[in-house]
């Protein structure tokens, strides 16, 4: 099939990407002229494992094509997928501009035939319908215009592998034409495909990323239950995500959950449901206890460290969580800035994500070595699930610090061995 993506960022690109892996013809438009020349260029502007090779070997076999027009990406394509941002507003609603523009833009664009155009990207439910009414008022060529909405269930880090290998695929439709051409572009996913009405699919996409939220928001209450009674919240995840109802996934006790798609979508959704007349009063305790869970960590370092100003406190972790070099929303970034409010000197370290950081933390010491971070410090933190911080160098710590003072944020570390080297190791719900 050809097919058009406008907007490249991690969604945008990732799926464009697989989209040629599998044969498809994919043309790419973004507005950012620099970003498409970087892309022409065999340059990738976000970090996603995997990526840049997957964009080199499409764009080298000819599958694979960036452009900043919207009418070449158009008129080229017989499906075009909507990829751009919808920013979070200050009141918790979506802002819905980039999407009214490019469903204007490619309206315009339109110069005749059947085209479906495909919104991918997260909007509050009935925004469908608006996409598809705008396209029929600018849109003055003779043309029919199916409009669909195919949300994606991407996860930072691990995008490529949750498109190459989907739970599901699912689109909404409001006639059945756009469906086998679908079905046909999502073929080599062999995934289960759900066919079902506009508001439904956009429905789907924030209702599962407010359970997936709803769920680490639950094991952080239950972590908060497990500290005041000696219980494990590791045995107890285990134990009760063994059942198949429940499963083990996104119940890791932590920091609590960041990003930017779940406080995003938590706080749409509330919004959403708000002006539809529910009070969504369980995803509003959702996000308390998730801003909650920085309160309880931060209290942890102060009950230990007393005072915290001209205290040298070292951060593995600035990143919202593993494999990404993204600090939206980042609950590690959130900690080094309110340790710094405290008045506390520090030195932090990401394997990926300083220089996202460095426009946002100033007046820290980044240090390159993570197991450095620890040198001169009273305490060392953990605050990003990234797996090598479970191998940093616990003797050089324990020798370099002004006291061994562990507090581990995601549960990275083993407490048993903790003890057992001398550390004052304080963790999440153990
Ligand atoms: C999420 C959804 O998983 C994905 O399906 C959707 O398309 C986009 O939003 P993402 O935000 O990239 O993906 O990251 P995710 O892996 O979901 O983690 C979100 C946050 O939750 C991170 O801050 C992570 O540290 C935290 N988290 C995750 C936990 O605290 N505990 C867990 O068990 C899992």
């Amino acid at each position: 099939m050809k097919l058009c993506i406008i907007g490249t960022g991690y969604v945008g690109l990732v799926t464009g990407a697989c989209f040629a892996e599998v044969g498809h013809h994919v043309i790419c438009v973004d507005n950012d002229v620099a970003k498409v020349n970087l892309l022409r260029g065999g340059g990738i502007p976000i970090f996603e494992p995997g990526l840049e090779e997957l964009v080199r070997k499409n764009t080298t076999a000819g599958r694979l094509h960036f452009t900043d027009s919207i009418k070449e990406g158009v008129e080229k394509s017989d499906v075009i997928f909507i990829c751009v941002p919808t920013p979070r507003q200050p009141d918790g609603s979506v802002d819905l501009s980039f999407i009214e523009k490019v469903a204007r833009e490619i309206a315009s664009a339109i110069d005749g035939g059947y085209k479906i155009v495909v919104d991918k990207s997260t909007v509050p439910v009935k925004t469908g319908e608006k996409v598809a009414e705008t396209i029929k008022r600018y849109c003055k060529a003779q043309a029919e215009v199916d409009v669909v909405s195919n949300p994606e269930f991407l996860r930072e880090g691990f995008a490529i592998e949750d498109l190459m290998k989907p739970d599901r695929v699912v689109i909404g439709v409001t006639s059945q034409r756009p469906v086998a051409p679908l079905r046909e572009i999502y073929a080599p996913f062999n995934a289960p495909f759900i066919v079902t009405d506009i508001n439904s699919a956009e429905l789907i996409k924030h209702a599962a990323n407010s359970f997936l939220a709803l769920k680490i928001s639950y094991i952080n209450a239950v972590a908060a239950i497990c500290e005041a009674s000696g219980a494990n919240v590791e045995e107890v995840a285990t134990g009760i995500g063994l059942d198949a109802r429940i499963g083990r996934r996104f119940l890791n006790a932590g920091l609590g959950f960041g990003g930017s798609c779940f406080p995003k979508d938590l706080s749409a959704f509330i919004k959403i449901s708000e002006q539809l007349g529910y009070d969504f009063q369980l995803l509003k305790e959702v996000e308390r206890i998730n801003a909650d869970q920085m309160e309880r960590f931060l209290k942890k370092i102060t009950d230990t460290l007393w005072v915290l100003k001209e205290k040298k406190i070292g951060v593995l972790g600035l990143a919202f969580k593993q494999n990404t070099d993204d600090v939206r929303m980042s609950p590690a970034l959130d900690l080094c800035l309110r340790l710094q409010k405290e008045g506390a000197a520090l030195r932090v370290h990401d394997p990926r994500a300083m220089e996202k950081a460095k426009a946002v933390l100033k007046n820290v010491t980044y240090v390159d070595d993570m197991n450095a971070v620890a040198d001169g410090c009273d305490a060392l933190v953990i605050a990003t699930e990234w797996p090598e911080f479970k191998r940093v160098d616990l003797e050089r710590a324990k020798r370099e610090m002004s006291h061994p003072i562990i507090f581990d944020g995601r549960n990275l570390l083993d407490p048993a061995e903790m003890a057992r080297l001398g550390f004052v190791y304080k963790s999440i719900g153990r």
